[in-house]
């Protein structure tokens, strides 16, 4: 955690219309894995649109420490000279992932199958996270793992000489977990095969197809998605246009949606139906927001989203959409304070072990702001009254997306709603103030607390 001198806060006040078009960093989960397969790759691999955010930095610093080449053209473009699958070599320091769960996890099961001892640290809120889930098929798979109590960082990963093919069916639902396995599965002779009884974004999949891999996947009497990916392929380097991150776009869009009048265009963002959970609510939600201009970038669907402001009205989230908008339920709690009437959203354990416990932090947030909020243990209720007094201050817990939806709430709230820490937004979305500025947004810095 940042001491309190280091925290930034910033309020959002009451805007005028929203108006205009931007595009918004590329995707967060492609971005690492592609440097990740570009590191595994034997050759050049080149990314446009990489997500300069800390998390994928941190990512792009661990690659380089297992051995590839990762630069930065003159021309913005980033170029990895990848090693070859089972080419890592051993990190001769620790391995530092700051804030970043996704970077890690699949990390670790990079390391899973690699024979050498790599040790994971990462901040305060990645330290309280649970890694177990990963460490458990690893460990299955022949490695050793040795960490901090309760499964957390800092830990060890000791790759198995030679890893053992499993399959593996994950008990939760979560994309990193299957990532993890099928990362490791790269350098494990025969078959991984993953389970997952619920689907979850499914890039490492696709992406690994288009680097060679031989990756297929049936759907099981019960529904349940069973993924097998055959070891020590051998990765052609790939060129890789990342398209704009959905969970960022959700940040601009549900402020046009508040603000009176607004107008907003995101251009070029992720349309992958494992990530669109958002907006299929907000259009049950009454939400005016059409897709445009269709198209498909490397096997990825794409398109802008057209938004204007709209009446909302309070709908249920059905838990098995969960995993399509795992990420973006802070921000939909405040299209339902500004809704009218109770919006329930439903299986959400998740959220506990996110950046922060954001099933507390929107409850807290909200509460601090007028809005009546009921929090379960899973499941939270918003019962939106169509207008939001603010006035409070919001703890963000170091938590980017925990920040950004707090401040989009200002944007139409009677008074002023102060985020106590803007630093963990750099993470994600480092021009997310210079963005939502451009089209409007009224934020003003304030002195930090004594
Ligand atoms: C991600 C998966 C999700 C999501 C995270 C990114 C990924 O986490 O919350 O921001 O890129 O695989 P879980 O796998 O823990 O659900």
């Amino acid at each position: 955690m940042p001491s309190t001198a280091s925290m930034r806060p910033l309020s959002a006040s009451a805007s005028g219309p929203l108006a205009g078009t931007v595009r918004v960093p590329g995707d967060k989960s492609i971005s690492h894995r592609a440097v990740m397969l570009g590191a595994l790759a034997i050759g050049d691999t080149r990314i446009a649109g990489l997500l300069e955010g800390e998390d994928v930095l941190a990512t792009v610093n661990a690659m380089r420490a297992f051995g590839a080449n990762v630069r930065k053209d003159a021309d913005g473009t980033w170029l990895i000279t990848g090693v070859g699958v089972g080419g890592l070599l051993e990190p001769e320091g620790v391995v530092d992932f700051g804030n970043a769960g996704t970077g890690v996890r699949l990390a670790m099961g990079l390391a899973g199958s690699h024979a050498f001892a790599t040790t994971f640290v990462g901040d305060a809120s990645l330290s309280r996270r649970p890694m177990g889930r990963v460490i458990e098929p690893l460990r299955r798979m022949g490695a050793e793992v040795l960490a901090r109590s309760g499964d957390r960082l800092p830990l060890t990963v000791k790759g198995a000489d030679l890893a053992i093919p499993i399959e593996y069916r994950v008990p939760v639902p979560s994309a990193q977990v299957k990532s993890a396995v099928l990362l490791a599965g790269l350098n494990t002779p025969g078959t991984t095969t993953v389970i997952e009884p619920v689907l979850t974004r499914d890039h490492t999949e696709r992406m690994l197809q288009a680097f060679g891999a031989t990756v297929e996947t049936d759907v099981a009497e019960d529904g349940a998605r069973i993924i097998r990916l055959e070891g020590r392929p051998d990765l052609k380097p790939q060129s890789i246009t990342v398209p704009g991150d959905p969970s960022s776009a959700a940040y601009p869009i549900v402020a046009a949606l508040i603000v009176p009048g607004s107008e907003v265009r995101v251009g070029g963002v992720l349309l992958n139906p494992t990530r669109t959970g958002l907006i299929e609510t907000l259009i049950e939600m009454g939400a005016d927001v059409a897709i445009e201009n269709r198209s498909t970038i490397g096997g990825e669907s794409v398109g802008d989203i057209r938004v204007r402001a709209s009446r909302l009205r309070g709908v249920t989230v059905p838990a098995a959409r969960a995993p399509s908008m795992i990420d973006e339920y802070p921000v939909l709690a405040v299209a339902a304070a500004y809704a009218e009437g109770d919006t329930v959203m439903e299986g959400l354990a998740e959220l506990r072990v996110k950046e922060s416990d954001r099933l507390a932090a929107i409850a807290a947030g909200l509460a601090a702001n007028g809005v009546e909020v009921d929090e379960g243990p899973e499941t939270l209720t918003v019962s939106g009254k169509g207008k939001v007094a603010g006035g409070g201050t919001v703890q963000t817990h170091f938590d980017h997306r925990i920040a950004m939806s707090f401040l989009v709430l200002g944007l139409n709230a009677e008074r002023p709603v102060t985020v106590d820490d803007v630093t963990p937004i750099a993470t994600s979305f480092p021009d997310f103030m210079q963005l939502m500025g451009g089209l409007g947004a009224a934020f003003g810095e304030i002195s930090a607390a004594a």
